[in-house]
């Protein structure tokens, strides 16, 4: 039996209903860009399976550092103990972090990044006192699957069901030159009723959001307004952190930085799971007191692993190279030539990008999940491209160490691809 049909007695893929794509394809090796099948079909990963794996798959110094590590300790309890990798990233992280963060919080996803900082936005207001419920976040956006983060997100197929048992939640329409009064006025609104604990958003690219991007200079204004009325600013870097829109973080684009920030994904390139939470030291004092129940009791089993803070604190040294930034620069050059030869293709609509994110949205009406998307993501996958377009929208957010012809080859077979729609 191959791979693929041993898969299906046991396994329950995420995001899938099985009854309508029931076949997966088994990989069986990633090297650089490229992944390949158990057939030894090859394919470039534009995608960087989901926006992880920046470094390269299977990174010859990732992995020789985390094997190292592996040799000298596995794992220890992080409640009452620590240990020389997570310090060594503490400090690693706080330097490239915008100026304010000062303290980290580990979790295991991005998801629980996000429940951390929500968790602490409403007991940072609890500490002091004060009572304040809500959360706003904005229309569209993605924050993850766990109960605060899927009760933050947009409403779609993802969370639709759990509704009703949700965290008190306002959305905002994302900012644009065209409805920003009535944005601000919204904002203003909630902002004033005094119950509001945090705004959270995803700096400048809503990722699920079929990479929509928006003005720094608006969100900055939004910004400028929670900060007024003593809410807490979260940032969801999960997707835009280290390095995707050409600065280190996201929020390196805005003026008023963050009071919490989320990180995962690419924070260990792909190698073990492991999410943080950073924040100020203002919000970290709100917790520091001689009553024990004002402390954080959040707490995963896995907080701070050894092995994931060794590959957390290599992927910085490597985002800090010459040669990733370097790269970072050629990608976002052969981006930008790409967007001259195609955005005028009649079959696109329009096209955008942020760092080393491009997107083109197509001329086609396309459900998220319909067949024409099936149909497109088929012919890139033939094609020996890894990509997944997200409704009507082809998204590249590739690997730093894709070579230049690997990323022509993804832009020929997008230009095929207009072909076939
Ligand atoms: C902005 C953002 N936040 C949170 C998450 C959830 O991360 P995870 O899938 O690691 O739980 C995602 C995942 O795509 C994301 O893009």
């Amino acid at each position: 039996m191959s791979l693929q049909e041993r898969d299906k007695k046991h396994l329950w893929h995420p995001l899938t209903q099985h009854k309508l794509h029931p076949n997966h394809l088994a990989i069986t090796k990633a090297k650089g860009a490229v992944l390949y099948d158990a057939n030894g079909k090859e394919y470039i990963d534009g995608i960087a399976s989901w926006y992880t794996c920046m470094y390269g798959h299977s990174n010859p110094y990732l992995i020789r550092r985390v094997s190292e590590q592996m040799q000298q300790l596995d794992h220890v309890v992080f409640a009452g103990f620590t240990h020389e990798p997570a310090i060594k990233l503490s400090e690693a992280l706080i330097r490239i972090l915008p100026d304010n963060q000062n303290k980290l919080f580990f979790s295991d996803n991005g998801s629980t990044s996000v429940d951390v900082a929500i968790k602490m936005a409403l007991q940072y207001h609890f500490n002091k006192g004060e009572k304040r419920g809500k959360i706003i976040a904005l229309e569209g956006g993605f924050h993850g699957d766990t109960f605060g983060a899927m009760s933050v997100s947009g409403l779609s197929v993802y969370n639709g069901p759990f509704e009703d048992f949700f965290i008190d939640v306002s959305r905002l329409p994302v900012p644009t030159t065209n409805n920003f009064d009535t944005v601000k006025h919204q904002l203003l609104a909630l902002l004033s009723s005094g119950e509001v604990a945090a705004f959270i958003y995803e700096p400048l690219v809503q990722g699920a959001s079929a990479m929509k991007m928006y003005d720094a200079a608006l969100l900055d204004e939004l910004l400028s307004l929670v900060k007024q009325h003593n809410v807490l600013a979260i940032a969801d870097e999960v997707m835009t952190g280290f390095g995707k829109t050409g600065k280190y973080f996201a929020s390196e684009h805005l003026s008023n930085q963050p009071d919490i920030i989320c990180l995962a994904k690419s924070l260990t390139g792909g190698l073990v799971p492991m999410a943080i939470t950073t924040c100020s030291q203002e919000v970290y004092e709100a917790f520091l007191s001689d009553d024990i129940s004002k402390g954080f009791f959040h707490g995963h089993t896995y907080s701070a692993n050894p092995i994931a803070c060794t590959a957390a604190l290599a992927g910085i040294e490597l985002l800090q190279s010459t040669e990733i930034q370097n790269n970072i620069t050629r990608i976002i050059k052969a981006h930008q030539a790409f967007d001259k030869r195609i955005k005028t293709h009649p079959k696109v609509a329009t096209t955008r990008q942020l760092g080393v994110i491009y997107a083109l949205d197509l001329n086609v009406e396309m459900d998220r999940y319909g067949d024409l998307r099936n149909k497109l993501f088929k012919f890139f996958m033939n094609n020996g491209v890894c990509l997944r377009p997200l409704g009507n929208t082809i998204y590249i957010l590739a690997p730093y160490v894709i070579t230049d012809g690997q990323l022509e080859k993804i832009y020929t077979v997008i230009e095929a691809a207009l072909e076939e729609v």
